[in-house]
């Protein structure tokens, strides 16, 4: 089969973003939506992964190396056009042989299916667009077709009346031979009306050159750029309505799926069940059987099967769940290991932990982990029931089958099967409630001077 680079254009500024983040740094899903526009590219899964950057260039080469580290960098160090931007991954790409496919950073969603159309149609024909039946075309530029053949693209400032009323629009995104695709774009010229060297001139230029080319079509939805940040919100709520459906084609179960939210990269196992508004933040995987009760939040977590988290609990990063543990409401988890069948179910913080096997943690539990200036490692054994209210002054552990009083401060190590108390002995005064409320009621009617 034939090897495929993706150059994938990011240099634009963005300026309809009114930001200070390069346009492709924009976050859906939790991830840039240059990471998208990669991540459907590697579909193809190419040999080398180009991206051409220009604004903010360290922060979006940081970016796409952060995703995949193969990803190389050519900077275009002027915005002359599309063009000039693709040419600008000519040198990175002088000895590749295969197929060269330029998509754009601001265009997230192309689909698998879609750019495996466009390499079917690489068989047949030497240069292949996407194109897509616009609902407004009126920004677009647009193919002119004789039949199956691209004849040419006309960019909108360019079009005449007949043109512009074509409906079939360019995606830019375009597959051909690499040798071929930069030796056309070195022919491309700047005399149109923003003077701009336009990757779409290649189109006349290959069949000029008595070069085969097509156009493929895909929905509109795929080729959907991204220029404001109502069109980020757009997008947003695009990739939460397929990532909801996919996890309920995937068997789990949402109970109002319109309040769940997902990141890229959340993966939920079969008839697991996640009540309504939840939040699934990055690095979330959660196996089979699971129920995510109402009003969690969770993080770079893992859950394992047949374990029950919330409501109301928060999973940061590094919280890893064996099967069949409990988090209950308003508990709090962070960078501990829960062994299977513990139960946390209330108001506590478990945090640099590790909790063994069967082990419970009762409510209003908190391991003190931060001494102001470091972190220390709580560790608690297998079995083991810690009272409610315990603190659990890191770095400390509590051995198996050990219990700790309820109230306790625990400062110092537990041994296995020890009973540990940390907490003032309670004295208790026959009466004295009693002449107490005496003292204050006088007190209180002599101060209203009665
Ligand atoms: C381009 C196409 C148009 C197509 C439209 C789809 C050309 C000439 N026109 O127009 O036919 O309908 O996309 O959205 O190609 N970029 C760079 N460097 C540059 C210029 C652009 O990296 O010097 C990147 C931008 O960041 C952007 C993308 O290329 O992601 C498209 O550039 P843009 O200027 O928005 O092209 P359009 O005018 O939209
Ligand atoms: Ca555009």
């Amino acid at each position: 089969m034939t090897d495929t680079a993706l150059i994938i254009l990011a240099a634009g500024q963005g300026t309809r973003m009114n930001s200070d983040l390069p346009k492709v740094l924009h976050e859906i899903g939790n991830a840039p939506m240059l990471v998208h526009a990669i991540k459907a590219g590697q579909s193809l899964d190419p040999e080398r992964i180009v991206v051409v950057t220009g604004h903010g260039g360290e922060a979006v080469a940081a970016a796409a190396r952060d995703w995949d580290d193969r990803a190389e960098i050519a900077v275009q160090t002027e915005q002359l056009g599309t063009g000039h931007a693709v040419a600008q991954a000519g040198p990175l790409l002088k000895s590749f042989d295969g197929d060269a496919v330029v998509l754009y950073g601001d265009t997230p969603f192309l689909s698998a299916e879609t750019l495996e159309a466009m390499r079917d149609a690489r068989e047949r024909f030497d240069v292949v667009f996407l194109g897509f039946e616009a609902a407004d075309p009126a920004p677009y530029g647009r193919l002119v077709m004789d039949g199956p053949l691209l004849s040419r693209i006309v960019e909108a400032k360019d079009a005449t009346p007949e043109e512009a009323a074509i409906t079939f629009s360019n995606s830019g995104v375009v597959a051909a031979d690499a040798g071929i695709l930069f030796s056309l774009v070195s022919e491309i010229g700047n005399a149109n009306s923003k003077g701009e060297y336009y990757l779409t001139d290649i189109a006349a230029l290959a069949n000029a050159r008595g070069l085969t080319v097509t156009a493929v079509a895909c929905p509109e939805a795929e080729t959907l750029g991204i220029n404001s940040r109502d069109q980020l919100a757009a997008a947003e709520a695009a990739f939460q309505a397929r990532a909801r459906a996919a996890a309920q084609d995937d068997g789990v179960t949402l109970i109002a799926p319109e309040t769940v939210f997902f990141s890229h990269d959340t993966a939920i196992g079969r008839d697991s069940v996640v009540e309504p508004n939840v939040v699934f933040g990055p690095e979330v995987t959660v196996e089979s059987g699971v129920r995510i009760r109402a009003f969690s939040h969770l993080e770079g977590a893992h859950v394992s099967r047949g374990s029950t988290v919330g409501p109301f609990a928060r999973l940061r990063p590094g919280a890893e769940l064996a099967e069949d543990v409990h988090i209950g409401n308003f508990v709090e988890v962070k960078n501990a290991i829960i062994d299977r069948g513990a139960k946390v179910n209330h108001l506590t913080y478990i945090g640099d932990a590790d909790i063994g096997e069967a082990t419970n943690i009762g409510a209003g539990t908190i391991t003190c982990n931060y001494d102001g200036v470091m972190k220390h490692r709580t560790r608690i054994g297998a079995r083991v029931f810690i009272g409610s209210d315990t603190m659990l002054v890191a770095p400390v552990s509590v051995g198996d089958d050990a219990m700790t009083a309820s109230g306790s401060v625990i400062t110092e190590d537990v041994e296995p099967g020890a009973l540990a108390l940390g907490r003032a002995r309670q004295v208790t005064k026959p009466g004295m409630a009693r002449k107490l409320m005496e003292v204050l009621r006088a007190k209180k009617a002599k101060l209203q001077g009665k």
